[in-house]
């Protein structure tokens, strides 16, 4: 009874000092003056609906497996589904596009009922619980080009994709790669600037090419989805993934490719990686998966994007592949450096982006 009783009242004591915070003074967050009522609406809010699975002190819970997303941590101040490069602050829409649309495959699930004011009421609390807001400014946000290719030469644009993927972005050096190791080579190759290293030693290294490799994060060691048989979060329908593709993800080492790629290549990745994600579940997604024409809709016969893509490469657009100079690394399935060993233009405190070891769980279904 009495440890009972000690008990209950720990629990209260713990959240104590959080039921009596309130705002009294505007605050200066990202920029931006906010009222306190606004504040002490979001808290409430923040309090009702958020603080069962990100905690009172917003820290939440990192997942343990690389495969799963555990409640974010936000004090950090990072933030993955945002219009702005560079982990810069995102805008007010990013922040209340994720909290109405929800995490797919997480358990933030969407939020329709909840109107603007009160969105907008939560994002700014939100901001309160990382300091980076007291002393950073919002980022500029990515506008996305208008789709080059259109419903017409969609066959045109999913091979182009295709390529695209496998080549010149080298998309498999964190997600899988889906077609077999020597067309890869093929692909790979082809992108690369004359008299740079062969691509082999890289691909050696990257271990399983047909599966997403972890990847160290702000959050946490982190499986990239495959969009054959995993989901992405909050890339759905083609804006959606233009904006992941294009803007990348704050604090994972996945890059912007916006000034990587032409607006032509980004748009048919995104062509690429949504018919991916529509096979999931499809008994032959991977023999599908590895063709330039995955469907046998219209134009199913036109090809001409699934050459390598090496025609329109600007060497000092292509991702440099790890060297791998240190003979131990000969047992490690993984490269060195981060991903596509693109630069990361604001480097993340802690985070290399490439774990060390082996472990690479495969995203379990239903997530
Ligand atoms: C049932 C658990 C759950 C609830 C309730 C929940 N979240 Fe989340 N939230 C998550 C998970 C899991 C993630 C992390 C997903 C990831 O890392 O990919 C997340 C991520 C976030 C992010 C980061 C988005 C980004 O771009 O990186 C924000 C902001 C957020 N939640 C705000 C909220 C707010 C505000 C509420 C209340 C309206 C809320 N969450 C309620 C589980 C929850
Ligand atoms: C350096 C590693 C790396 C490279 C290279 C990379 N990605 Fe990613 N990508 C990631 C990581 C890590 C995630 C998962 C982030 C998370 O959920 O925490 C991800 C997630 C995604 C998502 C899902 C976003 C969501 O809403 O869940 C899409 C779509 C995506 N990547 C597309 C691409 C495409 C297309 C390319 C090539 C043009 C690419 N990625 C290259 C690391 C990478």
């Amino acid at each position: 009874m009495m440890r009972e009783l000690l008990l209950f009242t720990s629990a209260l004591l713990a959240s104590a000092p959080g039921c009596a915070e309130r705002f009294d003074e505007p605050q200066l967050l990202g920029g931006v003056v906010v009222q306190p009522e606004i504040l002490n609406r979001g808290m409430q809010l923040f309090r009702r609906d958020c603080t069962g699975c990100h905690g009172d002190d917003g820290k939440g819970q990192a997942a343990k497996n690389p495969a799963e997303r555990g409640p974010r941590d936000l004090t950090l101040g990072f933030y993955k589904f945002t219009s702005v490069p560079d982990n810069r602050l995102p805008t007010d829409d990013d922040l209340m596009r994720t909290i109405r649309e929800g995490l797919d495959g997480t358990q933030m699930v969407a939020r329709p009922e909840l109107n603007s004011a009160d969105l907008h009421a939560l994002v700014q609390y939100v901001k309160t619980l990382s300091t980076r807001w007291s002393n950073e400014s919002t980022g500029i946000p990515i506008v996305p080009d208008p789709d080059p290719w259109g419903v017409g030469r969609r066959q045109e644009a999913i091979a182009r994709g295709f390529a695209v993927y496998h080549g010149l972005a080298q998309c498999w050096t964190c997600h899988p790669s889906y077609v077999p190791l020597d067309r890869l080579q093929e692909f790979a190759s082809a992108t690369l600037p004359a008299g740079a290293d062969s691509i082999d030693k890289a691909i050696q290294f990257r271990g399983d090419i047909t599966r997403s490799r972890v990847v160290e994060t702000a959050y946490g060691d982190v499986l990239p989805p495959d969009f054959l048989d995993g989901r992405v979060r909050a890339a759905k329908g083609p804006e959606g993934l233009y904006r992941a593709i294009a803007v990348g993800l704050g604090g994972t080492p996945m890059p912007t490719w916006k000034d990587r790629l032409s607006s032509e290549d980004l748009w048919a990745t995104v062509y690429y990686v949504r018919e991916l994600t529509r096979l999931r579940g499809s008994p032959s997604a991977r023999a599908k998966a590895a063709s330039p024409v995955m469907t046998s809709g219209d134009n199913a016969t036109h090809s001409a994007g699934a050459q390598p893509a090496n025609e329109t490469v600007n060497p000092a657009l292509v991702p440099k592949i790890a060297k791998v100079d240190d003979p131990a690394a000969e047992s490690r399935p993984t490269p060195k450096t981060s991903g596509a060993g693109l630069p990361d233009p604001r480097p993340i405190p802690g985070v290399t982006g490439v774990r060390k070891d082996a472990a690479q769980p495969r995203e379990s279904e239903g997530l």
